[in-house]
């Protein structure tokens, strides 16, 4: 009896956070706070860094960086796939610009990714220009009065991980 309860106990409370769990925590907190105010959720933060099993696993925040960089830019290659096969079936300008701007995200995040390890400053300033291109496409969709709300998640989805690239950087 005693051995059933001491197994309920073992069983039944929840598992110490572990390192890798605090940091993504940590950086899902700052990451809220720096974003432009309301466009950033947690839970969001949260989901897309633990949609990699390495994150569990991460010991520091250069793993995470790494981790965090490679799925912003598989993410944002497959956005920019997504935009040069509307823009074949519907020549739209300002879809055309769209995919100019992804050019230059999936560009950013590419760099940033590369300068991890040498040059952690210009990592910084790219994966906030990623960012600042998204912006740019959202810019044109608003100003040409075009709505393709699957662009507009995409952008978000680049300001997500621009905002925990960011973050990240920002600490190392
Ligand atoms: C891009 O990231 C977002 C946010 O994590 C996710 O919801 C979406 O499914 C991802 N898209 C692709 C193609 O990986
Ligand atoms: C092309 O895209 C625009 C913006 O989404 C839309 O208003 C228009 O109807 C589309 N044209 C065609 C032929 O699909």
């Amino acid at each position: 009896m005693a051995f059933a309860v001491s197994l309920l106990l073992v069983f039944h409370f929840p598992l110490p956070t572990n390192g890798a769990t605090k940091l993504v925590e940590g950086v899902c907190k700052e990451a809220v706070d720096y974003a432009t105010k309301g466009t950033l959720s947690y839970g969001s933060c949260l989901e897309a860094l633990e949609s990699d099993s390495r994150t569990r696993s991460a010991s520091d925040l250069k793993d995470l960086a790494k981790i965090a960089l490679q799925l912003a830019l598989a993410n944002a290659t497959a956005s920019k796939a997504y935009i040069d096969d509307l823009l074949k079936k519907n020549h739209t300008a300002a879809i055309e610009k769209c995919s100019f701007s992804y050019k230059f995200v999936v560009g950013s995040f590419w760099s940033a990714l590369q300068e991890l390890d040498e040059d952690i400053m210009t990592a910084n300033y790219d994966v906030k220009i990623a960012g600042d291109d998204a912006s740019a496409c959202e810019n044109e969709l608003l100003s040409g009065g075009v709505k393709v709300p699957e662009i507009s998640r995409r952008n978000n989805d680049v300001q997500l991980y621009s905002s925990i690239g960011f973050v990240i950087t920002n600490k190392l």
